[in-house]
């Protein structure tokens, strides 16, 4: 295939009623657009150029694409006249003569099979103009309808605005997804006029103006999921339901035990290897790789991390963006860990939070452990080496460097490094006065006795 990608994505999505733009709403933890930046990726060589269409004020709509993909030309349409407008303007940035593949923002779900089936079918014949992808819809709401006649060629696509009672009950809806034939794609383009119930430039139009120049119109179908478009909140719920789903069913069938599949959301990109057990009420936010043999107990949010193999991960743990874990670490309740690396063995088990730290083999931290790595301007790094125990409700106020095999008394705020073997200990002294707890007692009951009111 020989392909120019053009993405349509200065729609304002009004129906969302958000500040942000439509396509950077999220399902499965991914933005709308990365699901369109992805499936494009997937297609490969095939792909020679990449437009996105999107609005002046799309600042950070313009940021995401660019990470996502620094080779998508970033072109803002002006003036929002139409999906047809939206073409012509993405067009004049593509060199390229190859077809052109028109794609919406808010679509997430398409398959890269779908795409190479359309071009397949515009290859079939010289005079084919475009292929459209359409869908048969249960409930056609709003959707262009595509009118095919007894050859099975697409003659028209008419929007529900335009569409009288009878073109109305049409079921086959257009995706919005076209695949144009470069050889008339400018001559085409041309010719659209905004006479219809908007006044837009409709990019359907160029159906009928294919047909008056003697050229022929395709049309695949889909499943209607893999062609929905998302326009509402609601719409981005169920989008996020029967995502998930799809979701739960890939890691069963890979070896992956959900005790509760239906509480356990995954996002597009975790990787779950075989033999983990993942326990109810469990969140994965993006980036999340787990190894074999691991189990995350109930309550779990998880996202940006790497977690070894034979690993123990809650009950009601919270391991945030940054984090690396070795293999047989347990990390138990109301433990949260943040940008730091902790290696094969190690257990925090209650009550911590650990950021921006490094922790060795084999290190045990007890319950109520905090590394301070905030000092309300700059954050700063913990280093605690291998074989280093660590007693209870320790503060160890960072930067700070704790040897190998040391160990640290409970109750102890750390403000100097703490060298290999060495015991740290950094709490007041006790002290145990004899007796006085009985003095003290007694003569606290004298004064109840004497103060007592007569009855
Ligand atoms: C469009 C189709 C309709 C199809 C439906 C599928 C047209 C005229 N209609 O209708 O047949 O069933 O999509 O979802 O094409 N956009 C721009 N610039 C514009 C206008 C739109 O970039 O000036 C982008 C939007 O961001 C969006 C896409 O184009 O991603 C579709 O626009 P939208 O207004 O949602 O079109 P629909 O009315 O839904
Ligand atoms: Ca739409």
């Amino acid at each position: 295939m020989n392909l120019s990608t053009i993405i349509l994505a200065a729609g304002k999505g009004s129906r969302m009623l958000s500040k942000l733009p439509k396509v950077l709403h999220k399902v499965a933890s991914r933005p709308l657009i990365g699901h369109i930046t992805d499936l494009i990726k997937s297609l490969g060589t095939d792909v020679k150029e990449k437009v996105a269409v999107i609005g002046a004020e799309m600042q950070d709509l313009h940021e995401y694409i660019m990470m996502q993909d620094g080779t998508v030309k970033c072109v803002v349409q002006e003036e929002r006249l139409g999906t047809g407008h939206a073409v012509k303007v993405g067009l004049e940035h593509v060199k390229n003569d190859g077809d052109v593949l028109v794609l919406y923002g808010d679509t997430p779900f398409l398959k890269p099979g779908t795409i190479k089936k359309m071009h397949a079918m515009l290859n079939l014949e010289e005079r084919n103009a475009l292929v459209i992808l359409g869908f048969i819809a249960k409930d056609p709401a709003l959707y262009g309808r595509l009118v095919i006649n007894n050859h099975d060629e697409l003659t028209e696509i008419i929007e529900f605005l335009d569409c009288t009672d009878e073109q109305k009950k049409i079921n086959i809806c257009n995706s919005g997804v076209m695949l144009i034939n470069s050889k008339y794609i400018r001559k085409l383009l041309a010719q659209i006029k905004p006479q219809n119930a908007k006044q837009e430039y409709y990019l359907t139009d160029l159906v009928h103006i294919a047909r008056k120049e003697g050229l022929i119109c395709r049309y695949i179908t889909v499943d209607e999921f893999e062609a929905v478009a998302i326009n509402s909140r609601e719409e981005l719920a169920r989008a996020e339901a029967i995502i998930q789903n799809q979701l739960r069913k890939k890691f069963i069938a890979n070896g992956v035990t959900l005790i509760d599949q239906n509480t356990v959301y995954f996002a597009m990109d975790t990787i779950i290897e075989n033999d983990v057990i993942i326990h109810p009420n469990v969140f994965f936010g993006p980036g999340v790789t787990i190894k074999s043999g691991t189990e995350i107990k109930p309550f779990s949010h998880i996202e940006g991390a790497t977690i070894g193999a034979n690993a123990i991960i809650g009950p009601f743990a919270r391991i945030r963006t940054g984090t690396n874990l070795g293999n047989k670490v347990r990390i138990g309740n109301f433990v949260e860990i943040k940008n730091s690396e902790i290696k094969d063995e190690t257990k925090i088990n209650h009550l911590s939070y650990i950021g921006d730290a490094k922790v060795g083999e084999n290190v045990n931290i007890g319950a109520g452990t905090i590394t301070c790595n905030y000092d309300g301007f700059n954050k700063y790094a913990t280093h605690i080496m291998d074989g280093v125990f660590i007693g209870s409700n320790t503060a160890l106020i960072a930067p700070i460097t704790i040897g190998e095999c040391a160990m640290v008394a409970a109750g102890s705020v750390i403000t100097q490094d703490v060298g290999s073997n060495d015991l740290a200990v950094a709490r007041s002294k006790q002290e145990n006065l004899e007796g006085k707890a009985l003095t003290l007692r007694n003569k606290k009951m004298r004064e109840r006795e004497k103060n007592k009111p007569y009855l």
